[in-house]
């Protein structure tokens, strides 16, 4: 994709390190010439956005385990000890608190993007199935990352979910009680148990950075999608990665900032739950458990399901089946603009996963669950029946030729009749 480099050293030592360990040139054809499709749009500007969001969760976590004390008597105190005491503390557990949050609305958002421009298909199936495992290893991070807080909600969503292990005594009785077991360190969740997450909380982001370079590195090879989900044609289509999608990056980064930067220092506590101001008590259950709420429509799913194992598949299984999506969408097009039958099951999705994200957060009684049993067969009938079947009855609209027309008009090349954007893409 990136082509031959273009990178001349400057001086005589430039060449000599140029020859040994070519960094300045990686750099230079991985983020400053890179082609890039001109038409991309602000929702291309959140791959930075979560990069940037990995590096303060980073950078803030680092500072707040030097405070931070992982036992069952101290935890609590030690975290309202760096919102009080500690030096700027208040501004770190913020920002990393909230930044929990801003990283998930920014991955929803991406996936969001990757699914209604097919960024998914072929070349970037094992881009798209990296990114699948870096939701799955952030949401284990940040699952743990609560728990380590040991306030009552946090407490008690810790217990309730691993619990859920235990349903696997169903399959092979026994196995599932010693998973839990394993997991806790013991018979129930313990200072044990905050101990081990706290060791897995630090280490988890790092498995995170080695996937994200992975997803990046898959991106450079196969080249970014963009909005008409036409292949890169001629030189006409791109633009130099620096300065054009770097400055709206720039951009898109900003805006982000200001919300960001709203939560921190306006309603660092609106994301969380008050319950959680609570030291731990293992004697006493808060009435609603309620997790995080970039969970709750996993967590809806969970609870649709009338038995306990079957809950816990279904909820596995609602992010397994992200990983297939490149091959049950059967559409000959990408992009979901061209796509007139399609685009309404896209939106009503998108409905799907906010009606659940919505009756997550509600008690698990009469009609919230019989609509949650609704949601989640939707959710999974999207996927399996609605892409495989619409791909291969609908007719796409009619496309630009190129990615430099559908910016510059028709006038760099002539139009596409309906129904004629025959796999253009597919390699
Ligand atoms: C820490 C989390 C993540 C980071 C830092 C990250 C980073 C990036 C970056 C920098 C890009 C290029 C810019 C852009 O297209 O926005 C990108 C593209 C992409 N990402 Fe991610 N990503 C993350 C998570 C995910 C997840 C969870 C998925 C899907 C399940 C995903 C799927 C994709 C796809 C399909 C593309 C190509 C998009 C296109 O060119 O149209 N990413 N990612």
């Amino acid at each position: 994709m990136s082509g031959h480099s273009t990178y001349e050293p400057k001086s005589r030592f430039a060449k000599w390190w140029d020859e040994r360990l070519p960094i300045a040139r990686t750099v230079n054809d991985q983020l400053v010439d890179f082609p890039t499709p001109r038409n991309l749009n602000y929702l291309w500007t959140f791959g930075g956005i979560l990069t940037f969001c990995l590096v303060v969760q980073l950078l803030t976590g680092i500072v707040l385990a030097m405070h931070f004390q992982p036992s069952a008597a101290e935890a609590f105190n030690s975290v309202e000890h760096i919102r009080r005491d500690v030096n700027y503390g208040w501004l770190i557990r913020n920002i990393h608190a909230v930044g929990a949050s801003m990283f998930f609305f920014a991955v929803y958002i991406h996936i969001f993007r990757g699914l209604y421009y097919g960024s998914y298909k072929a070349p970037r199936e094992v881009l798209w199935i990296l990114g699948v495992f870096i939701l799955l290893a952030m949401m284990a991070t940040a699952f743990i990352g609560y728990s380590l807080v040991w306030g009552q909600m946090s407490f008690w969503a810790v217990t309730v979910i691993t619990n859920l292990f235990s349903s696997l005594d169903g399959i092979i009785p026994g196995v599932g009680t010693a998973i839990v077991q394993w997991m806790w360190g013991g018979y129930s969740v313990s200072g044990v148990t905050l101990n081990r997450f706290f060791s897995l909380h630090y280490l988890l982001p790092f498995v995170i950075c080695g996937l994200v370079g992975l997803h990046l590195w898959a991106l450079h090879v196969a080249g970014q999608n963009n909005p008409t989900g036409l292949d890169v044609k001629s030189k006409a289509d791109t633009l130099p990665m620096t300065p054009y999608a770097v400055s709206k990056d720039a951009v898109g980064l900003g805006f982000f900032l200001i919300l960001f930067a709203w939560f921190v220092f306006y309603v660092p506590d609106y994301l969380g739950d008050a319950v959680n101001y609570v030291e731990a008590n293992p004697l006493v259950t808060p009435p609603h458990i309620v997790p995080e709420w970039y969970f709750l429509p996993f967590y809806a799913i969970l609870r649709a399901i009338p038995s306990k194992l079957g809950g816990v598949i279904a909820m596995f299984a609602a992010i397994a089946v992200l990983v297939f999506i490149p091959w049950l969408d059967t559409s000959r097009v990408r992009s979901t603009k061209y796509r007139p039958i399609y685009r309404w099951f896209f939106w009503l999705f998108a409905f799907t996963c906010l009606a659940l994200g919505y009756l997550g957060s509600k008690p698990a009684e009469g009609v919230y669950v019989m609509w949650a049993q609704i949601f989640t067969a939707y959710y999974f009938i999207h996927f399996l029946l609605v892409m495989p079947i619409v791909g291969l009855i609908e007719t796409p609209t009619q496309m630009p030729r190129s990615i430099a027309e559908s910016v510059l008009g028709k006038g760099s090349g002539g139009g596409m009749p309906a129904g004629a954007a025959a796999s253009p893409e597919k390699r």
